[in-house]
């Protein structure tokens, strides 16, 4: 769902903006121990913990960070994914929770390399997991080697930069030259990448159509909906305390949250002003984006998955580093069966015919207003004890 404006419609106006912001205590700031982890580790000395820190703040789907790692064997990191934290409604094949196994790998390898480590990645050391579901073994095993010639990788610098940036854009189509820099940061992969802006109208509009479509069925779905609510934090106290999921910190949510009016357990009709709100607000984002970005894979096995997510943070980071913001916009490319057609219709539209296609990732494009980093549970949530 990844909405951070949530239900501000709620209610049908009965409580105004002013009302609801200081019943709230009015700040949307988001509480400093929540975003602690984009300090980075300081002078951490041990470089396995130096190097973690950063794979932390990669992209997950729904902020989830579904992350185990284990750290027995000196100088290997083993990458386990937390089975506590699927979304079997949305992603029932756990496909972009591989992608996001995937991003934190892709963060690790280049904290690497900036400490002139070269790291040795074994993807799925015990076996691949089957295609529809995901087990205890480990999605990767990382070997740790001090080598004087590893490479710095230029993204890097983007690392706390990035954000998933969910505002209006400007409607300013990013230059070809930015463009092309997106497209260079995973050149040479086993994927096809690409654009559409403005330049392409009947294109642009199309894309534009298929992803409200999508949208509104996720948001009319009650199961899904259900799935979303189940990750949102609302407030300070709830976003302090979990540290990942959905945050929602505007002060008319947590009114009405505080007020009784939000109630989690239930999905909201199609035609609550909670619903059509939300869907307004969407449609208004997504017919102001100005370019959508795309990363297609022919097969879909799991190692194409995880190298999916690697190529997809590497876009983010090119992407930050020409003042440039995304948003992905997964709910067509979601494998439930409400969403057959727009699945159908994207995969259509960009030349890519399932199953032998699979489009891994879908995004806006575009210039967006500054925003902060969202939550992240702290590198030693994420540490296997022994
Ligand atoms: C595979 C994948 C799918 C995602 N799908 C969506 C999406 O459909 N909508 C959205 O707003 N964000 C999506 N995201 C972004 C995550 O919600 C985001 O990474 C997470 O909330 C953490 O925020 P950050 O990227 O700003 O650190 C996706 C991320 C990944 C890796």
């Amino acid at each position: 769902m990844h909405r951070r404006s949530f239900l501000r419609t709620v209610g049908g106006g009965v409580i105004s903006a002013a009302t609801a912001a200081t019943l709230a205590g009015c700040s949307s700031a988001l509480p400093p121990e929540a975003i602690a982890a984009w300090q980075g580790p300081g002078n951490e000395p041990d470089v396995r913990r130096w190097i973690l820190a950063h794979a932390i703040l990669a992209p997950h789907s729904h902020n989830l960070q579904s992350w185990l790692v284990d750290l027995s064997v000196p100088d290997e990191i083993t990458l386990f994914i937390d089975r506590s934290r699927l979304l079997p409604e949305t992603d029932p094949f756990s496909r972009q929770m591989m992608m996001s196994q995937g991003t934190f790998l892709e963060l690790l390898d280049q904290a690497a390399r900036q400490r002139g480590q070269r790291a040795e990645v074994t993807l799925f050391p015990e076996g691949v997991f089957a295609p529809t579901t995901v087990d205890a073994r480990p999605t990767a095993r990382v070997r740790l080697v001090a080598d004087a010639s590893v490479q710095a990788d230029p993204l890097f610098s983007q690392v706390f930069r990035r954000r998933t940036n969910r505002e209006a854009y400007e409607p300013r189509v990013p230059p070809t030259q930015a463009l092309q820099a997106i497209a260079a940061s995973t050149a040479g992969g086993a994927w096809r990448t690409g654009f559409v802006t403005t330049a392409e109208a009947a294109a642009l509009a199309e894309h534009r159509r298929i992803a409200k479509e999508a949208w509104r069925i996720e948001l009319t779905t009650p199961r899904t909906v259900l799935e979303s609510f189940k990750v949102l934090r609302v407030g300070p106290r709830e976003i302090a305390q979990h540290r990942d999921g959905i945050s929602l910190n505007d002060p008319m949510v947590r009114a009405l949250t505080a007020l009784g009016l939000f109630d989690r357990s239930v999905a909201p009709a199609a035609d609550d002003q909670a619903t059509t709100g939300q869907l307004t607000e969407f449609n208004a984002h997504i017919d102001g984006t100005p370019a959508f970005y795309w990363l297609v894979t022919e097969g879909n096995d799991r190692v194409t998955q995880v190298n999916a997510g690697r190529a997809w943070v590497r876009a983010q980071l090119a992407a930050t580093a020409q003042g440039l913001s995304m948003q992905p916009i997964s709910q067509a490319l979601q494998e439930y069966p409400e969403v057959a057609v727009p699945y159908r219709e994207i995969h259509a539209l960009l030349d890519a015919p399932a199953p032998r296609h699979t489009v891994q990732m879908w995004a806006r494009l575009g210039y967006a207003p500054a925003i902060e980093p969202s939550p992240r549970r702290g590198l030693d949530a994420h540490i296997v004890k022994a």
